[in-house]
């Protein structure tokens, strides 16, 4: 039977979005002509294993997605990385509570935040990416979505951890002290710490992205950062590119960081400049805030064109095409420059 009501409501939807292309400034898509193909990009020392765990499905003209599980899965199976997966470190009541999220070239994403009990967040979001009508399950909804999937269960507190965290309630206020992670140090580096983003082209032009934390250490329970949230810890436009992100997640979220740098790279901004201006706004918002904390921006665009920036010096981010399989870059920052 004729629905008028739906008629009129389709003719209204019709009459908007043509008053948007009229009006709305043009949004081209950026030409692809990529010659470095694959390639795969990812945050900090650990993304050089981590992408070459990911180039073993890129070169052999797998998909990006494939790719990006794979990689993100070292450190979060490192048992000597307190910052993602299976050994990061607990929120201040001794929970490990861990958020990851991934992105398709279709624009599909899942993402899991504070789950406990399961190494491998990455995993359980893509499976909600693909197995439930949703985006995003936390907490106790995550786990049980994962144990019905098949993932085993278990604890994961490691005694490292577990000491970390009892010498850190010896000096605790109740009040998470915001750019904690930074001072988890790694020899040779002040900011070694956090999140890996990892962001990869496939043979096909295709880009799919990942994002895996343990999150800041002993935050509160139930503290969500950057990473598990689309847009903020991690955005992929398949006409454009795909930006991710490391360090204090607040001032990610704030600025929804990784959307924004993929909207500067449709804009024409390379990479880099794109990754810079996240983290101008960043600074400028909150300039005194900015000073003490990292935040790190990680982009690369359809052409296979790559960068980085950060508040402070120490970030880095490793690369791996046909090329090279282990270059590891330093990124530019904010406080360098200025020094
Ligand atoms: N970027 C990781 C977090 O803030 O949790």
């Amino acid at each position: 039977m004729y629905d008028r009501r739906k008629f009129l409501k389709l003719t209204a939807v019709t009459a908007s979005l043509t008053a948007i292309s009229k009006y709305a400034p043009a949004m081209p898509a950026i030409k692809a002509a990529a010659k470095n193909l694959p390639i795969v990009i990812s945050t900090w020392d650990f993304g050089v294993a981590a992408n070459k765990e990911a180039w073993k499905t890129l070169e052999k003209g797998g998909r990006a997605l494939d790719a990006v599980e794979a990689g993100v899965k070292i450190p979060e199976a490192d048992m000597n990385n307190h910052t993602v997966g299976r050994a990061g470190y607990p929120d201040r009541d001794g929970k490990v509570t861990l958020d990851a999220c991934i992105m398709d070239e279709f624009g599909n994403c899942g993402s899991v935040a504070a789950m406990e009990n399961i190494a491998h967040p990455i995993s359980v979001a893509r499976l909600v990416m693909e197995k439930t009508p949703h985006v995003m399950l936390v907490g106790d909804g995550a786990t049980q979505f994962a144990v019905e999937q098949g993932f085993k269960k278990e604890k994961l507190l490691t005694p490292e951890s577990y000491t970390a965290w009892q010498k850190w309630l010896k000096t605790a206020k109740y009040s998470p002290v915001l750019n904690i992670e930074n001072k988890q140090h790694r020899p040779g580096s002040k900011y070694n710490h956090d999140t890996i983003g990892m962001l990869a082209i496939d043979a096909k032009g295709n880009i799919s992205g990942a994002c895996t934390t343990s999150g800041m250490a002993f935050k509160l329970h139930g503290r969500v950062g950057d990473s598990p949230i689309i847009g903020a810890g991690l955005y992929v436009d398949n006409e454009v590119g795909g930006a991710t992100s490391t360090g204090v997640g607040e001032e990610v979220i704030r600025n929804v960081g990784s959307f924004l740098v993929v909207e500067l790279m449709r804009q024409g901004y390379s990479p880099e400049d794109a990754c810079k201006e996240a983290v101008n706004r960043i600074i400028k918002k909150k300039p005194e805030t900015a000073k003490e904390i990292q935040v790190g921006f990680l982009a690369i665009n359809k052409k296979g064109e790559y960068g980085a920036y950060a508040i402070q010096e120490g970030f880095s981010f490793a690369v791996c095409d046909e090329k090279q399989q282990d270059l590891l870059i330093p990124g530019k920052s904010f406080y360098k420059e200025k020094k």
